[in-house]
């Protein structure tokens, strides 16, 4: 059987999103919905792998859908769902755990990240998460997943998950039908564009996340005109002279990041970016303010009609869940084929 070019990628619906997850992963989403068939997931069955309270995750599910919709994915275009409703995500995770090595899963680092120094408390379904990633991908046998630079690894794993389910059943696949031996196939990471590891305004070695404890440290899709211009003023930048060269900026992360960060919200390459910043440059303290009054600009045109958008989809919760729940019902027949073959590779019986 052929494997058709498909999409698939997904956000936790952990508090609002950022602008790190908006130019790391989904203007590049928009973009592939107009040549690809793509699948958009909002993933709470990862966001539970560390605790949330369950009124705010009803609310953050719904938020996070409004924000991709407001965004510009087009519900009757792309899938747009929430996992829980789909059971192949978890069904599935479950056979990647018996097909994931316990080596392959110690080295992932943003368990370790996250997991912090107590370990012993990390629930298993965060030391588990990357193989349920796979399972996410894999059960729509997905070929590209446009995400940011930080879910590299996790990706990899996807890879490594396919290539070994796909060696380890060999003979069975080709028993039911899959002549080539190939199954599931190894899905690619899209990871493009001028911002695909948007860094803390606070902290430029940091990047930009949720879990920050300084709200200053990023500018969330719900933040209003005056509280982005706010945030972009105090960034920091640093006490240097103006760089010459975009090269200079190798070893100026701060800066580094609001040049990333310009270009990818004006659309306009790192070097015209660049350009502007020398063009704009002002004397001694005020070396950035041009940059930043242009960066501001940028940023409320961009997310102002976004958040205006989300506002106005959270009215009405139940257009929302109607969207999710006809979501879920084309993931599902999707997903449904794909799980029987699984289990007819693996040896379950189905009725
Ligand atoms: P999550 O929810 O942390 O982030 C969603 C997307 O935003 C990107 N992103 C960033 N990109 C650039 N700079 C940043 N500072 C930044 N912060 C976040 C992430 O790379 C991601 O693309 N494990 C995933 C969710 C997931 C998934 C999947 C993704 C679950 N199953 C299957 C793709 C395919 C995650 O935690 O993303």
């Amino acid at each position: 059987m052929k494997i058709t070019p498909r999409v698939f990628s997904g956000m936790q619906p952990t508090g609002s999103l950022h602008l790190g997850n908006y130019l790391g992963a989904m203007i590049n989403w928009i973009e592939m919905q107009k040549t690809h068939e793509c699948i958009y997931c909002v993933v709470d069955l990862h966001a539970i792998t560390v605790w949330q309270d369950p009124a705010e995750l009803r609310t953050a599910i719904r938020q996070v859908t409004a924000a991709y919709i407001a965004a510009g994915l087009d519900p009757k275009k792309s899938i747009l769902f929430n996992q829980s409703q789909v059971p192949a995500h978890a069904e599935l995770g479950w056979i990647f755990n018996c097909v994931a090595r316990l080596g392959w899963l110690n080295r992932m680092t943003q368990f370790k990240e996250k997991a912090g120094k107590d370990r012993e408390q990390a629930s298993v379904g965060l030391y588990a998460y990357p193989n349920l990633m796979a399972a996410d991908i894999l059960a729509y046998r997905a070929t590209h997943v446009p995400v940011g630079e930080d879910q590299k690894q996790h990706l990899e794993l996807a890879r490594d998950i396919a290539q070994k389910f796909n060696n380890d059943f060999k003979k069975e696949i080709v028993a039911q039908g899959f002549e080539d031996g190939i199954f599931f196939p190894q899905p690619d990471p899209v990871i493009t564009g001028p911002a695909t590891r948007v860094m803390s305004l606070r902290d430029g070695t940091k990047k930009m996340s949720k879990s920050d404890p300084s709200d200053f440290s990023r500018i969330s899709l719900m933040d209003d005109t005056d509280t982005i211009a706010d945030k972009i003023k105090r960034a920091k930048t640093d006490a240097e002279p103006l760089p010459v060269t975009l090269e200079d900026l190798s070893k100026r992360p701060e800066i580094d990041n609001l040049i990333g960060i310009y270009a990818a919200l004006s659309g306009e390459t790192r070097e015209q970016a660049f350009t502007m910043l020398l063009a704009t440059s002002g004397e001694g303290p005020s070396l950035f303010t041009g940059f930043k009054r242009n960066l501001t600009d940028a940023a409320v045109t961009k997310l102002g009609p976004i958040r205006s958008e989300i506002v106005r989809l959270m009215a009405d919760p139940a257009e929302i869940d109607a969207v999710l729940a006809n979501g879920a019902a084309r993931a599902r027949a999707i997903a449904q084929p794909v799980m029987d073959n699984v289990k007819d590779i693996v040896g379950l019986i189905r009725s």
